[in-house]
């Protein structure tokens, strides 16, 4: 085992920003993205389709949200399935073999099922060796709460690469008598190869996280059945208690208010200012929350990597499909500096802070 050489991370604090001391050990190895993957499933279901689904209308949906069109998985698709294929070309274009990967971690809110864990799927579907894989749940926040963990165990442990997957089929617990949610979900799922490296220069590949969560708020959009709370019973399925439920307008504006808090902080905490982020790529949740998010920050829309309008709402899969999407898009150069930021149920919350070798 190596010795952890860095110092331990500092909480999120609404509050107080903490520097960021990581990155001043000399020895510190660089944990850097060497891969990234999606997989979207083939079915388009549009903003039309759903006016036949739904007492909705295209402009409203457009224009309330940005969304013009999602993915829908088939039968056979599920979170493993699709996180699977993510993953393939994710280690693909790292460049790596499956044998290379020590570690597997999926964030999900749709796992295939309550157990064994949707890594353990992903594991055995890749014919990966015997190692540790295991599942997080925080929600839309899920991928940079798995991304914080990758890394840390990285720096920290025997680990070198790291497969880290945001996969969903939300169209499994979305509700679709309900217009005011079913208009904003897509399937989808994307992956990150992580890899500790001491061939990068220093201060490059991930730099600082911050995550933070309010449970108390955890009401305003949730699952009520299927946990032990909940069990399935024929009641807790006639009353719908297995859909996802929102109160979108509170949703809204506690989203706007925690990803500004988590981009200032992280900006403050690493000394940058906002003019010294290339890009930002944030959670896909609805036009209005990137944008008013934007003004908030001073930072120019054009700044920040959209694809909602294709995929919807896709939850912890969102970021990574994003990333993905954005580093093949070559919205994000060598040498600049990105912010990943998301929020979700929980409520949950996150900010990454990266170096692009
Ligand atoms: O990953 C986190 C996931 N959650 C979110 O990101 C959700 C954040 N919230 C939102 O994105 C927005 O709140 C929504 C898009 C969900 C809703 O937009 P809004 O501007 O907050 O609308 P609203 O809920 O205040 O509803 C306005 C009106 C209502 O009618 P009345 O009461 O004014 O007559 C709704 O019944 O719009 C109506 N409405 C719809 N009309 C047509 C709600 N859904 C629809 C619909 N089509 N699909």
């Amino acid at each position: 085992m190596n010795t952890p050489d860095i110092s331990p991370a500092t909480p999120f604090s609404p509050k107080g920003q903490t520097e960021n001391t990581s990155g001043k050990t000399p020895s510190e190895p660089s944990v850097v993205i060497s891969g990234t993957g999606q997989y979207l499933p083939s079915k388009v279901l549009t903003n039309s389709d759903l006016t036949k689904i739904v007492d909705t209308n295209e402009e409203w949906i457009l224009t309330r949200t940005g969304i013009s069109e999602r993915r829908i998985a088939g039968p056979t698709e599920t979170s493993g399935t699709m996180a699977a294929e993510a993953a393939r070309m994710a280690i693909a274009n790292s460049s790596l073999q499956v044998e290379d990967i020590d570690l597997v971690i999926v964030a999900t809110i749709t796992p295939d099922q309550p157990f064994p864990s949707t890594a353990c799927h992903v594991q055995t579907a890749l014919g990966m060796r015997p190692i540790a894989a295991f599942d997080v749940e925080a929600a839309c926040s899920g991928f940079l709460y798995i991304l914080d963990i990758a890394t840390a165990m990285l720096r920290n442990g025997p680990y070198r690469h790291a497969l880290i997957i945001g996969t969903e089929k939300l169209s499994a617990i979305t509700d679709w008598q309900d217009r005011s949610t079913c208009i904003l979900f897509g399937d989808g799922a994307g992956a990150a190869v992580l890899s500790r490296s001491s061939l990068h220069k220093k201060k490059t590949g991930i730099l600082d996280t911050t995550l933070g969560a309010d449970g108390a708020n955890g009401h305003i959009l949730q699952m009520p059945g299927g946990g032990c709370r909940v069990p399935a019973t024929p009641d807790s399925v006639s009353s719908r208690q297995h859909f996802l439920k929102m109160n979108g307008r509170e949703v809204f504006k506690l989203a706007v208010k925690v990803m500004e808090q988590a981009s200032l902080d992280i900006l403050a905490r690493n000394h940058l200012q906002a003019e010294q982020i290339h890009s930002i790529i944030p959670h896909q949740a609805n036009i209005r929350i990137i944008e008013m998010l934007a003004s908030r920050l001073k930072i120019p829309m054009e700044r920040f990597f959209i694809n909602l309008d294709q995929y919807g709402n896709t939850s912890a899969a969102s970021i990574p499909i994003a990333l993905h999407e954005a580093r093949e898009n070559g919205f994000c150069p060598s040498g600049t500096n990105s912010i990943l930021v998301g929020f979700g149920a929980g409520l949950t919350w996150g900010a990454t802070l990266l170096r692009w070798p």
